[in-house]
């Protein structure tokens, strides 16, 4: 199989005053074309990061991150072409001062191979995410948030890059809007045959969109499996709060009291498993050896004492 996008152990920190943030903290992942992974976990477990790690835009401590085999330290700028982003707030990501024909024309002209005709290619890329060519002299105030969400993936999808990014997509939408624009991002897939990285906390979105979905916690993925699977039969406790929370996590982007204890500063260095301080199967290996992930009929997680299935 040919995968789009492979993250091999990958280490990204930022540098604080009182320490080190370790936002992601050794994440290996494999994407296969036309596939969609979540990335799902509370707010602040490094979902952004790592797909700042993806699009070059932050540098790895160390580990390898490769977009269709290559690495995308050794080819920042080939991977415009080839990584599509949309991002959670579409007024933040398009230019305000500019009509949005020329914010959707922009990744065209950048990485022009003289090929394309401009013009076409924007008024076929907007009809593709059901905005009227007509529309393109306007300016983002002047659309509706959806719209203009529209117009973001748009922009991502103009160059047709095989793999996009999605992060928190409809957090920023109405509840109403929210269905359409993930049954556009659905169909889009299915005409374009792009992979989506779709990240949220939001999991009823999730488990609409997602073939496979990878939980994350402090920097590190804990369970990773089949959609349905995951969603049925979780074995890492951590996925089976986050799923006992969802309307609420849905709401707020964090847990609810279900579980006891805070999430730990992450400047402090957790020894052990990282989610001890709040896990009801908590033991004492728990406080000393960090589990290795365990691999079972298609999933893997990280977890001394999983939870098991109640029949
Ligand atoms: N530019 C930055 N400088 C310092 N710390 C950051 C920066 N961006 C994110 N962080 C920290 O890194 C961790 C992961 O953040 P982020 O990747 O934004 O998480 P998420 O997208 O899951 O909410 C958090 O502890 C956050 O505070
Ligand atoms: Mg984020």
């Amino acid at each position: 199989m040919s995968f789009v996008l492979e993250v091999d152990n990958a280490r990204i920190s930022y540098a604080v005053p009182g320490g080190t943030i370790r936002a992601v903290d050794g994440v290996s992942l494999q994407l296969a074309e036309r596939e969609t992974l979540a990335v799902v976990g509370e707010s602040g477990c490094g979902k952004t990061t790592l797909a700042k790690g993806v699009l070059g835009l932050e540098p790895l401590v160390s580990g390898d991150i490769r977009v269709h085999g290559q690495s995308v330290s050794s080819n920042l700028k080939g991977l415009a072409t080839r990584v599509g982003i949309v991002w959670q707030d579409p007024y933040a990501s398009l230019d305000p001062r500019w009509r949005i024909g020329r914010s959707i024309a922009e990744p065209l002209l950048v990485n022009r191979n003289g090929k394309i005709d401009v013009d076409a290619r924007v008024d076929e890329v907007m009809r593709h995410v059901g905005l009227e060519p007509a529309m393109k002299r306007r300016f983002p105030h002047q659309l509706s948030g959806g719209q203009r969400q529209r117009v973001a993936i748009a922009r991502a999808l103009a160059l047709n890059p095989p793999l996009v990014l999605c992060d928190e997509p409809t957090a920023a939408l109405d509840l109403s809007i929210r269905a359409q624009i993930l049954n556009l991002l659905k169909d889009l897939q299915s005409s374009l045959s792009c992979a989506y990285l779709y990240i949220s906390h939001d999991l009823t979105t999730v488990r609409f969109i997602a073939d496979r979905v990878a939980v994350m916690y402090l920097g590190k993925i804990v369970e990773m499996g089949p959609t349905e699977r995951i969603f049925t039969d979780p074995r890492h406790p951590y996925t089976r709060a986050l799923l006992a929370s969802a309307p609420t996590l849905e709401k707020l982007g964090k847990l609810p009291d279900v579980l006891p204890g805070e999430i730990p500063d992450p400047r402090e260095v957790v020894g052990g498993c990282r989610f001890k301080s709040r896990c009801p199967n908590r033991q004492e290996k728990c406080d000393v050896d960090e589990p290795d992930p365990t691999f079972e009929d298609g999933r893997e997680y990280c977890c001394h004492f999983p939870v098991v299935r109640e029949s």
